[in-house]
This record gives structure tokens, sequence and C-alpha cells, in this order.
């Protein structure tokens, strides 16, 4: 009786609660190349199987109700990688992109870049464009793909263009203010992530949307993300419902 009591209990809370969804969800797909060397395969295998994931993932999240998803995907500092892997990876980008119309197949999805063009090739460029502006009108989810994004490089370049437009005259200096700031991130069009998952053990940012952050609730696993599935995103909404987030209150 006891122990079936328990096991209702467990059920329940289980269940995603869909009236308190987080309405951005950033996710730093961590883990590629320890999957890949735990099989003994390539990192670029670990890569090719993540970039599913992604796919399966970004369904979900659209099925689940979730309206803005946040995927790094290639941060500022992974050019140091070596050469083979960076070519690699623009590779399975390129593909990726070229995929889109059966990546996104009937799901109503808008797909945006954030991060810096620079180093990109203008054939990537191009790619990014077709997807964006093929998507621009879809409205249920809004994927960001974080590539060749640094949330440092991202501040620098928000500063920089508010500095530009005090210099031509258009802004005064005390028309700075945080909004302003924000208005001039990479990431203007949407909230500020309620929620980053990061799978593969790590417990650090990595440079990612380091300004957008300043409240977000966080969620480590061990689960590389090759092996991410749809059940992992689940618990982590769970976990992220039974959060008292305070922003500074009591
Ligand atoms: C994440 O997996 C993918 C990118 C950074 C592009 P990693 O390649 O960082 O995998 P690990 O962390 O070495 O296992
Ligand atoms: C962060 O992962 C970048 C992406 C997932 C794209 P890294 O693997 O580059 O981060 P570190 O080096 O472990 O901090
Ligand atoms: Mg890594």
């Amino acid at each position: 009786m006891f122990g079936l009591l328990k096991k209702k209990k467990q059920l329940a809370s289980s269940a995603i609660d869909y009236n308190n969804l987080p309405e951005h969800i950033g996710i730093i797909m961590d883990g590629n190349g320890r999957w890949a060397k735990k099989r003994g395969l390539p990192r670029s295998a670990g890569h090719s199987m993540g970039a599913r994931v992604l796919e399966q993932i970004t369904r979900a999240a659209g099925n689940i109700g979730i309206k803005y998803l946040t995927v790094y995907a290639f941060s500022t500092e992974n050019w140091s990688r070596p050469d083979d892997e960076v070519k690699a990876l623009m590779k399975l980008i390129g593909e990726y992109l070229d995929d889109y119309r059966r990546i996104i197949g009937d799901e109503d999805m808008r797909v945006r870049f954030i991060g810096s063009k620079n180093g990109l090739t203008d054939d990537i460029i191009r790619k990014m464009h077709v997807v964006e502006e093929a998507t621009k009108d879809n409205k249920s989810i809004t994927l960001n793909i974080a590539l060749n994004y640094g949330g440092r490089d991202e501040i620098v370049n928000a500063v920089r263009s508010v500095a530009q437009k005090v210099s031509d005259g258009e802004l005064n200096v005390s028309d700075i203010s945080e909004k302003l700031l924000s208005e001039h991130m990479y990431t203007h069009y949407m909230p500020d992530p309620d929620f980053i998952i990061r799978p593969s053990g790590e417990q650090r940012l990595s440079n990612f949307l380091l300004w957008q952050s300043a409240y977000s609730e966080f969620w480590y696993s061990n689960i590389n993300w090759p092996d991410f599935t749809r059940a992992d995103l689940e618990r982590a909404i769970v976990d992220y419902q039974s959060r008292n987030r305070r922003f500074g209150g009591v």
C-alpha cells in the first residue's frame, strides 16, 4: 500500500507542468568527443551523432511548447582545435544547413543564428541566410544556433556599436542602460534564457550567453550530448520547475 502510494507520487512528480515551462532554454551541446573516444571512433563521429541528437531535441522542445531554444554549436574558442576537427565541424554544419527542409519537416520552426560572421566561409554565411529567410515566418519555436559565438565577443560588439552611436551623436552617454545594451546583443529579439542545460559533466559556461545568463537556472549531467534524449530534456525541465527563482528578492 505504502509502496503503491510512493510509486504514484514519483510518477506524478516526474510530469511536466505545462503552465510553468521555461520560455527560453539554452543547451551547451558538449561531450561529442568523449562519446566517440569511448567507442573507439574519431571525434568527428561524435559530432555527426551530436547533429542527429540536435534534430531530435529540437523537435521534442517544440513539441513540449518551448518558445526559444538556443544551442551552442561552435564557440569563438573552438577555432583553436586541430585543423582537421574544425574542418570536419564546418563540413557538418554546411550539411546540416543544406538539409534544413528535412530537419524542420512540418515543424513551425524559425531558425536564427547568433555569433560572429568573422572567419566563417562565404558558403556557410550564404547557407545561414537561406535558412533564416526560408523560416522567417515560422512562429511556434525559434531555434537559435550559436555559431562562432562567444559571450565576451558579443559584449565587445554591443559596446562598440553603442560607442559608435554616441560618437555619431545618435545617443548620449546617459542613454546607456542595461536595456540598451541588451538591445545591441545578438539575442536582442528573445528573452534571457530561463534555463541552461549542459551535458558531459562540465560545470561551466564556456563563454555561453554571459550577459543573458545573469539569473538563469542551470542543469548539469554526466550524459554526453550524443546520448541525450527527450526523456533527459523532460527530466531537466521537471527539475527546473522545482526551483525557486528569486531574482534577488525574497
Ligand atoms: C561539443 O563536444 C561540440 C563542440 C564543442 C563543437 P566536444 O567536441 O567539446 O566534446 P568533448 O568535450 O571533447 O567530449
Ligand atoms: C563549449 O564546449 C562549446 C560548445 C559546446 C560549442 P567546449 O568543449 O568548447 O568547452 P570547454 O573547452 O570544455 O570549456
Ligand atoms: Mg567539450
